[in-house]
């Protein structure tokens, strides 16, 4: 609750945005009331001076400075929270999730099913299998195409790891016929975000006792004729990092239970010469506004 003094200045500052003025947004007025006002009542609260004041002030220019925005939106939940008022609502489908701000687009195009990766690629082989799926029909969508990125098992991503050829875990892979997709890949690993040398919110997050580690995922985004695109992340049960995101991503709905397979005849049948592991996840897409009239 806020002082008197507060609220008058709250109310002040809001009546500054007029309506009527030439050009105004009455949209953006409405949001940035909401936003003025939680700003000022936690200034009040937290007892803010005018050097701590000043501090923020320049913290925030390097932040902008070194285009580091995204990465604080990032690990203070804003994109999880965005995304999910974005997309939610439905809840026969796959929830949308995160993109992150590696994907690239021009993948190289495979048909299922499909190797992630250099064959010769180090780590726990995993063999990930699936429907896309029609929500409104709970048919197959046949030929839904999947744009799959992840890191590797140490948790590097292909661009940041000289070691790793161009476009390895990233593939654009077509579900067949009856809507069924399989890639072939690996384990991957968890992962710290952000360089540390380079980070003006680094210290920041030192300071909040914050570390950077995200737990192993799959990135994916789906896309089939008639169904709305859908862009969203896959995790695994037994990540170290699993119920610890530093991005507060991870949902219960998209976290995989992998089976480990070691028998030497099922080795051999999959052409791995170690255990590996199955994992199996059925995405459901919305059909686009269009496409359900069309079908009423
Ligand atoms: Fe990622």
């Amino acid at each position: 609750m806020s002082s008197a003094r507060v609220s008058g200045l709250i109310q002040q500052v809001v009546a500054a945005m007029r309506p009527s003025a030439p050009g105004a947004d009455p949209a953006l007025q409405a949001r940035m009331a909401i936003v003025l006002r939680h700003l000022l009542e936690a200034v009040e609260e937290a007892k803010l001076t005018e050097a701590e004041l000043t501090g923020v002030c320049a913290f925030l220019d390097r932040i902008a400075e070194a285009k580091e925005w995204r990465f604080l939106t990032h690990v203070f939940g804003l994109d999880t929270l965005v995304t999910e008022t974005t997309h939610g609502g439905e809840e026969r489908r796959t929830v949308d999730n995160v993109e992150g701000p590696l994907y690239a687009a021009g993948a190289p195009e495979v048909a299922s099913p499909a190797l992630m990766m250099r064959p010769d690629e180090p780590g726990e082989r995993l063999f990930l299998s699936g429907y896309v799926i029609n929500t409104a029909t709970g048919q197959p969508l046949p030929h839904a195409l999947l744009d799959i990125w992840q890191s590797n098992a140490a948790g590097a991503y292909a661009e940041d790891d000289p070691g790793q050829p161009e476009w390895n875990f990233r593939r654009r892979v077509t579900a067949d016929a009856s809507g069924r997709y399989e890639i072939e890949t690996v384990v991957p690993g968890c992962y710290e975000i952000g360089d540390a040398s380079g980070l003006a919110c680094g210290g920041l997050l030192q300071s909040l006792g914050r570390h950077r580690m995200r737990p192993g995922h799959i990135h994916l985004k789906l896309s089939a004729p008639g169904a709305q695109p859908m862009t969203t992340l896959l995790y695994f049960r037994g990540d170290p990092w699993i119920d610890d995101d530093s991005i507060f991503s991870v949902r219960e709905d998209v976290t995989l239970t992998l089976t480990q397979h070691d028998d030497p005849a099922e080795m051999a049948a999959r052409g791995v010469k170690a255990p590996f592991h199955t994992g199996h996840f059925d995405f459901a897409m919305e059909p686009t506004r269009t496409q359900v009239m069309q079908d009423a």
